[in-house]
């Protein structure tokens, strides 16, 4: 994956597996990190692991199946 540095993805599933992995390959990669899911404290942790290692990562809590929430995940 080429010309990733800056850009913003939104992972939503990001607390755990493929969703978790695909962070840290990215964030490795330079993108900036909107990482969502609803456990809190999985999201924290990675967002704290990405920072650590040198990238750039936000989290918002997010439940995919509610339409008002991923709006405001999107905004
Ligand atoms: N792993 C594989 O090899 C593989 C192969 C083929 C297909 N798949 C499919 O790919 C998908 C992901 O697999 P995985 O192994 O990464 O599963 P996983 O580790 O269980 O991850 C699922 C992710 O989805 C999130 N999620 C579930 N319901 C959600 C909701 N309502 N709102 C927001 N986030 C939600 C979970 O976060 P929270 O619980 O924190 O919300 C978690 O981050 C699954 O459908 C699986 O069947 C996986």
């Amino acid at each position: 994956m080429s010309n990733i540095q800056d850009k913003v993805v939104i992972i939503t599933g990001a607390s755990s597996g493929i969703g978790e992995a695909t962070a840290k390959e990215l964030a490795s990669k330079g993108a900036k990190l909107v990482l969502a899911a609803r456990r809190e404290e999985r999201l924290k942790k990675l967002q704290e692991e990405i920072q650590k290692n040198g990238g750039q990562a936000i989290y918002k809590v997010t439940d995919v199946t509610s339409y008002e929430q991923m709006e405001e995940l999107a905004d």
